[in-house]
């Protein structure tokens, strides 16, 4: 049965202070890499989602152990040779992240591996995933989409990859596939979130980066044959944080201090973004760990706030974030314009699309292409309709776009699937209702 959300009213204003869930990009990238080492690793506020969920069930079926005691998880992997008995399939849900980096870390399977996930996943592109690994010497049965099943070689040969997408999963995908081959993979990519390599780094695998300051980094990663265990403490997931940021900026007289996230400059786009546009956010008591740079968030309701031809160069540092930033857009003086987006149509759902059905359903007005967004700004913008949000492919950040307009910009919204939230943030209705108990 589909579940659904019925939101009538704007949220009263709120002073809180919250902490979000851990990241989901370095929980997923401490859970897979933790299959690596044949040593136990360590991490406490993993993030709890499907999306983990699904990538810790993965893990186990490879043959690591899993264990929990309240915060802490912890993992014994299988180390770096993968040596199972039977074909096994293993199914990433509705996790990109997951279903890309584990057909890295099959690069070196025995046998054969199938690949599945659900409705949304099947349709998104593998072939930007398969082309590489066809490289280092993996076979595919279908080089596009799931399921898809591999077969992997005992001795990888390493490779020279260009990623030119801005995309961290294919980067990262090849980061770990390098790691099991013979010599020296040399990747060029253009600058994406860099929490693959910087686990690397504090694992002390031999791995090489030169940050240019032109849109590409240079990265060399050598095979390795084992790899230390991964302790680590997940911070707050800044992808979580933005629903509850943009929330405050749009509220009446409110305030919120975020504790603990994970501002990576290669995801802190949309503070960048924001202040631009005139929103009061401030990071305050930065600090760093495992070199992650991590700090809490203060955000205030903001008037004032003004439309923005937003940099591209921001484009991979906020790729998440932008269908909240669009609300802010919304309620901004004059036209933002957001260029060169098309892989905002490659995610959950085709997010640019859904951004442009939201708005046009609350009376944005909005010229959308396939790549691009033009949003016709109006800070006295009131919704009184009433809207049904439904069939957005379970897409969990469509789910809580929608949940943040009808708390804001007012009217009457049913929406549906509720239960997408879980895939990155199961306790995002408990935060909310702690902000403001009677909405
Ligand atoms: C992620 C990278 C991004 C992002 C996704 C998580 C990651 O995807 O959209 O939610 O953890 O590497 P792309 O790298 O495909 O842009």
């Amino acid at each position: 049965m589909k579940r659904f959300l019925k939101i009538n009213k704007k949220i009263n204003s709120f002073r809180k202070t919250i902490n979000v869930e851990g990241d989901k990009s370095l929980s997923i990238r401490w859970v897979l890499i933790s299959l690596l080492s044949e040593k136990k690793s360590v991490a406490y506020n993993l993030l709890m989602s499907e999306d983990v969920i699904n990538a810790l069930n993965c893990v186990k079926a490879l043959g690591a152990k899993v264990k929990f005691y309240k915060n802490r998880c912890e993992i014994i992997g299988i180390g770096m040779k993968i040596n199972i008995q039977n074909r096994l399939t293993l199914n990433a849900g509705n996790s990109g992240t997951l279903g890309r980096l584990i057909l890295g870390i099959l690069i070196n399977t025995n046998k054969k591996i199938k690949i599945i996930g659900d409705k949304s996943l099947s349709k998104r592109d593998f072939s930007r995933i398969t082309k590489p690994l066809i490289k280092f010497g993996a076979k595919f049965n279908s080089k596009k989409n799931l399921p898809l099943e591999i077969v992997g070689l005992k001795s990888p040969r390493s490779i020279n990859y260009t990623e030119i997408k801005g995309s961290a999963q294919c980067k990262s995908t090849v980061m770990l596939a390098a790691l099991k081959s013979e010599g020296t993979t040399i990747i060029k990519a253009k600058k994406s979130r860099d929490h693959t390599e910087l686990m690397f780094k504090f694992l002390k695998i031999p791995i090489s980066i030169k940050k240019s300051n032109n849109k590409f980094d240079f990265i060399k990663v050598k095979g390795v044959k084992k790899i230390e265990p991964l302790k680590y403490r997940i911070p707050g997931d800044i992808s979580s944080s933005a629903f509850f940021i943009v929330l405050t900026i749009l509220s009446e007289n409110s305030q919120l201090l975020l504790k603990d996230i994970n501002i990576n400059p290669s995801r802190v786009g949309i503070v960048k973004i924001l202040k631009l546009m005139g929103a009061k956010i401030k990071l305050l008591n930065i600090r760093f760990y495992k070199g992650e740079r991590i700090s809490d968030i203060f955000v205030k309701s903001s008037k004032n706030l003004t439309a923005i031809n937003c940099p591209t160069k921001y484009n991979s540092n906020a790729i998440d974030e932008f269908l909240v930033i669009f609300l802010i857009a919304a309620r901004s003086k004059g036209v933002s314009i957001f260029k060169n987006l098309s892989e905002l149509n490659q995610k959950e759902s085709p997010r640019l699309k859904w951004a442009s059905k939201i708005l046009n359903s609350m009376g944005v007005k909005n010229i959308t292409t396939n790549s691009s967004i033009k949003i016709y700004g109006n800070p006295n913008l009131v919704v009184k309709k009433n809207i049904i949000i439904r069939n957005f492919s379970k897409d969990h950040r469509v789910f809580m776009m929608s949940v943040i307009a009808a708390l804001t910009f007012g009217g009457k919204w049913k929406i549906n699937d509720l239960d997408s939230m879980k895939t990155s943030f199961p306790k995002f209705l408990d935060i909310l209702n702690k902000l403001s108990p009677k909405t």
